[in-house]
């Protein structure tokens, strides 16, 4: 049998891609750490002198695994494509930080669609990414690219504390891509280095398709920054996202477009279940009717 074959999960375009396990700082050298991941439940072995590998706890099969970014990744088939190329990752003047992995009830479809949306800064990070009065989500231009990614920018937003190093509220700019089903990215002005960005990737794990685990990669510019910093905003935030993720109703994504009503500024949200529609993802998804 093929290891396609084994798989739980009916997405060709999810089987045959990488996708986070584990934060690697959570399973020192000579540990097992065990997940799921696509419904299979997998057990992670590092070797004394920090080696990985993984197999099903199922049937014992080795799954294809590696190592980047400071994460484990795993594959269940034949990896059709690379782990993501993350370019700023490679510059020196960065923390690049896990921003502490965060199992969330809820599907991963919809942990990414949440990240995508800047109208409830005002409400879930009351004080930090928005507030009242600034509630308006301003129109921003929402595209597909040539690279197969759904891209929004042009996404402004009044903050109170965009970042750990923000004295004050500002406008910020934000770009977002998402790159793959459960891989968001976001580029956010950095408050010191007004030309430069600060990058959050949200890699998202499906463990089923109810059940999810994030894990944050941020490449922050260091400038009067210090990586902990990084590491307790991102979880501020988060903690604040997650009891807001876990009573959504259903927990699995509809992609049936009659099935929530969108409004003007959810046009990254129309356009990403648009996209999984168009790719023939159903796992962690409430399909579209024919
Ligand atoms: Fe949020």
């Amino acid at each position: 049998m093929k290891t396609a074959d084994r798989a739980a999960c009916a997405d060709p375009i999810l089987n045959e891609d990488w996708h986070v396990v584990a934060d690697l700082a959570s399973v020192p050298p000579g540990a097992r750490f065990a997940t799921k991941l696509l419904g299979v439940p997998l057990i992670l072995d590092r070797a004394p002198d920090g080696t990985l590998a993984i197999h099903r706890r199922d049937d014992g099969a080795t799954v294809v695994s590696r190592e980047r970014y400071g994460f484990a990744w795993a594959c269940l088939g034949e990896p059709r494509r690379d782990i993501l190329d993350i370019p700023e990752a490679l510059e020196t003047d960065r923390h690049l930080v896990t921003g502490g992995s965060v199992g969330v009830a809820v599907s991963g479809l919809r942990t990414v669609e949440n990240f995508l949306d800047m109208g409830h800064f005002p409400f879930v990070h009351t004080g930090w990414l928005g507030e009242e009065p600034h509630t308006e989500v301003e129109p921003y231009i929402v595209e597909i690219t040539e690279a197969d990614e759904v891209l929004a920018t042009e996404c402004r937003f009044f903050q109170p504390v965009a970042s750990p190093n923000a004295s004050g509220g500002i406008m910020v700019d934000y770009i977002y891509k998402v790159v793959r089903p459960y891989t968001v990215l976001l580029y956010k002005t950095n408050p010191l280095e007004t030309d430069r960005k600060d990058v959050i990737v949200l890699f998202v794990q499906p463990v089923d398709e109810e059940n999810c685990v994030a894990h944050p990669f941020l490449c922050y510019l260091r400038t009067g920054m210090e990586a902990a910093t990084v590491r307790w905003f991102m979880q501020l935030i988060f903690g604040q996202d997650k009891p807001i993720l876990e009573n959504q109703y259903p927990k699995r994504l509809p992609l049936d477009p009659r099935a929530e009503t969108p409004i003007r500024a959810d046009a990254s949200s129309v356009y990403y279940r648009r996209w999984l529609r168009d790719r023939n993802v159903t796992y962690g998804a409430i399909p579209a009717r024919a």
